[in-house]
């Protein structure tokens, strides 16, 4: 039933969200939006839209963004509310500034920034405690891939980040399931690939907490998501949007994601 067979499934909300990465300047942000909100506007009826530019853009992001509904993410999160805690931002700053979603355990932070199974639990927790909706990433390097521990990895990885989530709080996560060796590569998981490997952090989901939750929560695809894949990406039953690195830095190309999505809702 998880793997596929939509009959059964809650109809799920799908999600796009851009991840700028350390991309644009404020000004370039601003240049962005401004070309991407009318393109996007009309399908939010039936997909959530969100932006996630680096922490220093989230202001101008915010000035364009407020009144529109596009949603306004962050890239990361600390799980303490302020202190020392240099270069760090804290959920609090962030809500201030009415960023709605954020980013977290991103396997460039994980594997270049040190961000571990527990820094990510934590991170995810501090965003619900303030009401920001984590989009936690998850996802196997291609030496994982290549000896068969795909499962075990994922398995691992979505029980860490739950670890102590009430089932109410793990509702309004999204996961991002992100195969490593297809992020900025330009290879993209197959469709039933991705498809199939979601499966199994559903059922992870279900074991840790049912199967009905294991049916509503979202899970978004990323790894060289574009606007010649997305549709066929968007097809799959387990796949409820996409996290889009590089096509989120042109607007067309993000716009026709969102219309993939749409399509689909
Ligand atoms: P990509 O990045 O679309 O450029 O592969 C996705 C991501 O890292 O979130």
């Amino acid at each position: 039933m998880l793997d596929g067979d939509t009959d059964m499934n809650t109809k799920r909300r799908p999600i796009i969200a851009g991840n700028w990465k350390m991309n644009k300047t404020p000004s370039e942000a601003r240049t962005l939006l401004r070309e991407l909100i009318p393109l996007v506007t009309d399908m939010t009826s039936s997909v959530d839209v969100v932006v996630c530019p680096p922490a220093i853009d989230i202001p101008a992001v915010h000035e364009m963004t407020c009144g529109t509904p596009i949603a306004l993410g962050a890239q990361n999160v600390h799980f303490k509310d302020s202190g020392a805690f240099t270069g760090e931002i804290s959920a609090p700053q962030l809500k201030e500034l009415k960023v709605s979603h954020v980013i977290v355990g991103h396997s460039e932070r994980r594997t270049m920034f040190n961000d571990t199974d527990e820094t990510v639990n934590l991170r995810a927790r501090a965003a619900l405690a303030h009401d920001l909706v984590p989009i936690i990433c998850v996802g196997e390097t291609e030496a994982e891939r290549v000896e068969g521990s795909t499962a075990a990895v994922l398995t691992r990885q979505t029980k860490a980040a739950f670890f102590e989530m009430s089932r109410e709080d793990a509702l309004r996560c999204v996961i991002a399931y992100e195969p490593i060796w297809a992020i900025g590569t330009g290879r993209t998981a197959t469709p039933e690939d991705a498809n199939a490997t979601i499966a199994i952090i559903r059922e992870t989901i279900a074991s840790i907490y049912d199967a009905d939750a294991a049916d509503t929560i979202r899970i978004l695809y990323g790894g060289s998501m574009n606007a010649k894949n997305s549709d066929a990406l968007m097809s799959m039953p387990n796949i409820d949007g996409g996290l889009i690195g590089g096509a989120s830095l042109k607007a067309e190309d993000f716009a026709s994601i969102v219309t993939a999505a749409h399509s689909h809702a």
